[in-house]
């Protein structure tokens, strides 16, 4: 498959210089917040395309769309960062709906100059890209760009959540219980997204992220965990965060294997 090339090239390295001119003067602790952004999109973008070129139903103007929308995504989140000191999406500070105002108002011309025939789709897919449910009336290429871009955002979930960096700030629960919590188990049992009004302590918290695994929405996403061998890693990764290091540890050894199994039989079904 053959995108255009030159599109994404261009729609990247102004994405990135849009990025350093956040980062240029910045303090060094808003300097890191602003690399954090800039690093998680190039993620995106790598997973994006691999999930683009491993897809056998995506033609290459779809491709194409996907790539950019997973280049500017998270366009909002620097001007967020500026305004509040906060990733915390609030009512009036949210950053799908800060990056897609940023592009309605002239941005996109600046990040793909040479034609305006995507900028409807993409914005749309910024707007929607952290939303729970997508709107209903979306078309078939609609849903498959919003559908990829979102899949290949979890995917550096995955990523972060093996990070020790990142652990501590993605992970505040207690060590708390051994066994998953009531509702958590329920959930992942049913093959259903984990509410966060279950979670309890990070042991719950493996299970949630292990039951957006399930929630992939085309045969290459999952096959991109596979082969990133994500599961594995978040898995074992958990297993040497769980403990007070003392010698106690916090999860239920079966309970963690079963997630393990149940998680990677669904990604192979
Ligand atoms: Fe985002």
């Amino acid at each position: 498959m053959t995108l255009d090339q030159s599109l994404i090239q261009k729609a990247l390295e102004r994405f990135i210089k849009f990025a350093e001119s956040y980062m240029k003067g910045a303090n060094s602790e808003n300097r890191e917040a602003y690399r954090l952004k800039k690093d998680h999109t190039v993620r995106v973008f790598e997973a994006a395309k691999t999930i683009v070129e491993q897809s056998k139903n995506i033609d290459i103007e779809t491709g194409t769309i996907i790539l950019l929308a997973a280049i500017l995504h998270d366009v909002g989140r620097f001007e967020q960062w500026k305004l509040t000191k906060s990733y915390r999406d609030t009512a009036g500070s949210n950053h799908p709906e800060i990056g897609a105002r940023m592009l309605e108002n002239g941005g996109i011309e600046h990040f793909i100059p040479k034609t305006r025939k995507y900028d409807k789709i993409i914005i749309m897919t910024v707007r929607w890209h952290g939303a729970l449910n997508l709107p209903e009336n979306l078309n078939e290429r609609e849903l498959l760009v919003c559908q990829i871009v979102r899949d290949s955002d979890r995917m550096d979930i995955f990523y972060q959540s093996t990070i020790k960096r990142d652990f501590p700030i993605l992970y505040s629960q207690k060590l708390g219980n051994k066994n998953l919590s009531e509702g958590v188990k329920k959930s992942f049992e049913e093959d259903k997204s984990v509410q966060w009004a279950h979670v309890r302590t990070k042991f719950d918290m493996l299970a949630l992220r292990l039951a957006l695994c399930k929630q992939m929405s085309t045969q290459a996403s999952k096959e991109y965990i596979i082969k990133k061998d994500y599961v594995n890693s978040m898995v074992d990764f958990f297993k040497k965060m769980l403990t007070d290091g003392k010698g106690h540890f916090y999860y239920n050894v079966e309970e963690l294997e079963w997630l393990r199994n149940n998680t990677m039989e669904y990604l192979m079904r």
